[in-house]
């Protein structure tokens, strides 16, 4: 298999981090690795397949040398400034901020479920946001069989997704501690707000939802909408998620349909009080779905309950999936 150069952008971040994780457990076949951030944390090492690696100031010049993948996770800002810089120089950027998501020319890739997407790329893939990551695997099988008309999101979204400074909120909240991050405590409490507010009234997370389903599904006419929340939960966002078809369906047949969906691991035994759980999700890669029951309100609808590791499956593991992807193409 061709050894490729893969650099990490924001390698010190959550996560950045995982990145690094990720890219072990999977053994991606990397000849020469960098690791950049700010420079705050330049010169500082970090520990890569047994090797320490030194991190690098991300700079204009960052991408001079020979660089076949780049990750980036270091905020939009970052993005918006190197990821054309990174492209430029014929590096693929696979970008886990919302910078470029809904930019025409940008595939937004989930690889279970529009991996043929990539193959439009102009050198950046964006990583669709966490939250819509793990809503995709779910709804895409469902789709594909019964045609979605409509989609209802509740969210339940874990600390981690803000960075460490929101992991941080948490841990020193429980402590009694002031928040920080948070506009407001986040220990025993629920915030109806993520990102910023935009005119409408909804969050920029909650608009992030809905215009990411849509194109990632390739249906700018679907009714999605969107409702956010931050919990004190340090990992793995859990989602209520009501779905209405145009379609009728048999309940066993469409559990059967999501149990051999990619990606999806069922866990829909309430009796045995089975059902997914954020502190089950995290750590792992799976989207893990249950309590799937018919929506009595309407002609043919059903509700279902999806957890995932929002840092692996919602960001790192995605992004590598998409650069293995990449690689395998390159063969
Ligand atoms: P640094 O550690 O040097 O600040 P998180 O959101 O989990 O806190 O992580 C953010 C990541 O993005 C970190 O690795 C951080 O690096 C990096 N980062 C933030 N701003 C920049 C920047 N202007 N240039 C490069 N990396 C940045």
């Amino acid at each position: 298999m061709k050894k490729i150069n893969l650099a990490v952008v924001g390698a010190t971040g959550m996560v950045g981090r995982t990145f690094l994780k990720v890219l072990e457990e999977r053994q991606l076949p990397i000849e020469n690795f960098y690791v950049m951030a700010s420079s705050r944390s330049a010169g500082s090492t970090l520990t890569f397949n047994g090797k320490e690696y030194v991190v690098e100031e991300l700079t204009e010049h960052s991408f001079d040398k020979p660089i076949d993948i780049a990750l980036f996770s270091a905020g939009g800002g970052t993005s918006e400034k190197f990821a054309p810089i990174a492209a430029a120089h014929g590096c693929i950027v696979i970008d886990n901020s919302s910078q470029w998501r809904m930019d025409p020319t940008v595939p937004l890739i989930v690889p279970e479920v529009n991996p043929e997407d990539i193959s439009w790329h102009k050198n950046i893939i964006a990583n669709p946001n966490c939250s819509t990551i793990q809503a995709m695997v779910a709804l895409k099988p469902l789709d594909d069989k019964y045609k979605i008309k409509r989609v209802v999101y509740s969210t339940y979204q874990a600390v981690s997704g803000a960075g460490v400074a929101g992991w941080k909120d948490l841990e020193n909240g429980l402590k009694g501690e002031e928040p920080q991050k948070f506009p407001h405590a986040i220990a025993g409490n629920c915030l109806p707000h993520i990102d910023s507010f935009l005119d409408n009234g909804y969050t920029k997370e909650e608009m992030k939802m809905v215009n990411e389903t849509r194109k990632i599904l390739h249906n700018d006419d679907m009714r999605v909408t969107a409702t956010t929340v931050r919990v004190p939960v340090f990992n793995s966002h859990s989602e209520s998620i009501n779905i209405e078809f145009e379609k009728p369906f048999v309940l066993d047949e469409l559990i059967e349909t999501l149990k051999n969906a990619p990606g999806v691991v069922l866990q829909n035994n309430s009796a045995a009080n089975e059902y997914p759980l954020a502190v089950d999700a995290a750590g792992k890669d799976d989207v893990f779905i249950g309590r799937i029951r018919r929506d009595e309100s309407v002609e043919s609808g059903v509700n279902i309950w999806v957890v995932a590791d929002n840092i692996r499956k919602g960001a790192a593991t995605n992004a590598v999936q998409i650069a293995e992807t990449i690689i395998k193409n390159m063969q």
